[in-house]
């Protein structure tokens, strides 16, 4: 056990939401997941996983999503967090409590965010100072978005979607996310999309050039145009209402609306943050979407707000990041 694992701290790691700017899905591949090319981008939604010392292992989520979030051992930061201990022979449990403001089942990749949160926070809580890669490793056996929630800022993606590389891109963008009160799951989103393409050759997924080049030059009116989503087919056939929230996005200023990931959440991108307004104003006043969210991207991926030890309401809540500490929890100095 490690000697760091007994004090009393409490440590909080802040993780973003992510859309997928482009999601091109390949082959199924023997195991069951689909090969990607894919872009990610992380934006300014973000759930904050705080972790401390406790008698047993356990979770509490607070939030309006709340009630949506398994407080089990299927949660999973608490999968994180044990997967973590486990590694580094680690034998004192936590108690993970997340602040959740990331929609749950909206295609926006919250629970790989708190997983990616959790591995974090425990790693600093419990002293281990992982290296990025072995971090990174365990984050893709827990799914294929969580290394990205690590990451963070816009990267691509391929494997099934676990294999990152940044992408070097200028430009900040405003976002417009249109919630939905019905959740889609990603497994039957993928298993829509292979019904809707079964009898067709599936190309292996490439990367677009116009996608890259809207991000090299930091064009959001050519980035709005490269949207692109290959699981927006099958997330409209299982939710048809998404049509219109598109509909309404695209006639209210959109410079692009998409699918966000496996959905059902649409995510719009609009020119500035005045627009972003007025056209969260616009679909809440349609009646389309019953939640709106604005956000920027990309920011930074996963990373620690505090650690420092006393009561985790003292600093839990304050939002002062400590700028020294890296994207995965190390320090860059
Ligand atoms: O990796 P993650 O747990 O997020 O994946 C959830 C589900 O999404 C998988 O079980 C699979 O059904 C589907 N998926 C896929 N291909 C991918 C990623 C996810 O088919 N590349």
């Amino acid at each position: 056990m490690s000697s760091a694992a007994t004090s009393p701290l409490c440590v909080t790691a802040r993780v973003p939401a992510k859309v997928n700017l482009e999601l091109m899905v390949g082959p199924l591949r023997p195991d069951g997941f689909h090969h990607l090319a894919t872009v990610f981008q992380a934006v300014g939604l973000h759930d904050d996983v705080s972790v401390e010392p406790a008698e047993d292992w356990g979770v509490t989520i607070n939030g309006p999503y709340s009630d949506l979030v398994p407080a089990d051992d299927t949660n999973l930061a608490m999968r994180a967090a044990r997967l973590l201990a486990s590694e580094a022979g680690i034998d004192v449990p936590v108690h993970i409590t997340i602040d959740k403001d990331i929609p749950v089942a909206a295609g926006m990749a919250g629970g790989s965010a708190d997983a990616a949160g959790a591995l974090v926070a425990c790693d600093a809580l419990w002293g281990v100072w992982s290296s990025k890669t072995a971090l990174e490793d365990l984050a893709a056996e827990l799914g294929s978005d969580v290394p990205f929630a690590l990451l963070g800022g816009t990267a691509m993606g391929s494997g099934r979607g676990d294999q990152l590389a940044p992408v070097l891109g200028r430009g900040r963008y405003a976002w417009v996310f249109a919630l939905s009160d019905v959740g889609l799951t990603t497994p039957e989103v993928y298993a829509e999309c292979d019904r809707l393409r079964s009898g067709l050759r599936v190309p292996a997924p490439t990367p677009s050039a116009s996608m890259m080049t809207a991000l090299r030059l930091g064009d959001a009116t050519l980035l709005g145009r490269a949207l692109s989503n290959d699981l927006q087919p099958a997330a409209l056939s299982l939710q048809p209402r998404l049509e219109e929230v598109l509909a309404v996005g695209m006639d209210n200023g959109a410079l692009g609306g998409i699918v966000s990931g496996s959905g059902p959440t649409v995510a719009f991108l609009v020119s500035d943050t005045e627009r972003s307004l007025d056209l969260a104003v616009a679909l809440t006043a349609s009646g389309a979407a019953p939640g709106v969210k604005r956000a920027g991207g990309p920011v930074r991926g996963a990373h620690l707000i505090t650690a420092a030890s006393g009561p985790r309401g003292s600093f839990g809540s304050t939002g002062h990041e400590t700028g020294h500490i890296g994207p995965t929890g190390l320090r860059s100095s």
